[in-house]
């Protein structure tokens, strides 16, 4: 069905101003998207409206953890102050990525997993962390050379703020950028591209928007995680995954192989040398 602009723009406005979604600054670009795509699914204003509320929690609710951000990035600056060590910098990340359940997941394989993962595409010099969320405090376990190109996407900003500010202090080569990866597909050179346990989601926000995602990047190695169980732990999804992946580069004359580790499906797909 057609809207009318005016009742579009007014969806996004109360979005923007909003009690719940107004300090996270989602871009303008994925309200948009997410409202063009439920336009052309809902029948009436009403079914609008409730269609676009969905998709929206959809993408940011289950990943609104309780850390309040501005404050952990005032305190980072004290913390840097005290000039930590290597296992000091590793236990404050561990206490925040516990805020957030993919991170909270990882916690107990997080070493095998980036041993796994670099073991196979090798010591990268360029990575992009795309939807990051609290990946990014893992880089303490990745032992990567600190001139490594590490770029962190998300949009969530005062996440991104803060993740910047811990750039700033422990990872010089790396850098947060406020960008929704779908609508805007980073399009620089990469050895690598990490998406970890969101490319389910995409999926469900728009159909095929995997497949979009994969051929826009530049990244010689996709590195895709999604997790092996359901949430309450009952439920294989190893072969529902598994196709979701294989859809997303059918076709493609790109190499796949697979691992795991602990809960989580990794899935490696080179797209070239
Ligand atoms: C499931 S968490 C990702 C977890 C993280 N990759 C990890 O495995 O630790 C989902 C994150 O993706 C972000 N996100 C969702 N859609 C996005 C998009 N289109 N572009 C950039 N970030 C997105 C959300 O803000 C949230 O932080």
């Amino acid at each position: 069905m057609i809207f009318e602009q005016a009742f579009l723009d007014s969806l996004i406005q109360a979005v923007e101003t909003s009690r719940k979604y107004r300090d996270l600054h989602i871009p303008h670009a994925t309200l948009k998207d997410l409202l063009a795509y439920e336009s052309h699914h809902s029948n009436s204003r009403k079914e609008l409206e409730a269609n676009f509320r969905k998709s929206l929690h959809n993408v940011m609710a289950p990943y609104l953890e309780d850390v309040n951000y501005p404050v952990e990035t005032a305190n980072l600056a004290e913390f840097h102050a005290q000039d930590p060590s290597s296992a000091e910098v590793k236990s404050w990340c561990q206490k925040i990525m516990s805020h957030h359940a993919s991170s909270r997941e990882r916690l107990p394989y997080l070493d095998a997993f980036y041993q796994k993962i670099f073991a196979k595409i090798g010591t990268p010099e360029s990575i992009l962390d795309l939807a990051c969320a609290l990946d990014p405090l893992g880089l303490p376990w990745m032992n990567l050379p600190l001139s490594t190109n590490f770029v962190a996407y998300d949009i969530h900003q005062p996440r991104l703020e803060f993740l910047q500010a811990f750039f700033e202090y422990f990872y010089p080569g790396a850098q947060a950028i406020h960008q929704d990866i779908l609508t805007h597909i980073p399009d620089q050179k990469a050895d690598c591209a990490f998406f970890f346990k969101e490319a389910h989601r995409l999926e469900k926000r728009r159909p095929g928007s995997n497949r979009e995602l994969f051929a826009g990047l530049n990244a010689k190695w996709l590195v895709v995680s999604l997790p092996s169980r359901d949430l309450a732990g009952h439920h294989s999804l190893e072969t529902y995954h598994t196709s979701l992946i294989q859809k997303a580069i059918e076709g493609q004359p790109w190499q796949l192989t697979t691992d795991t580790a602990g809960d989580e499906l990794i899935f490696f797909i080179q797209k070239h040398d």
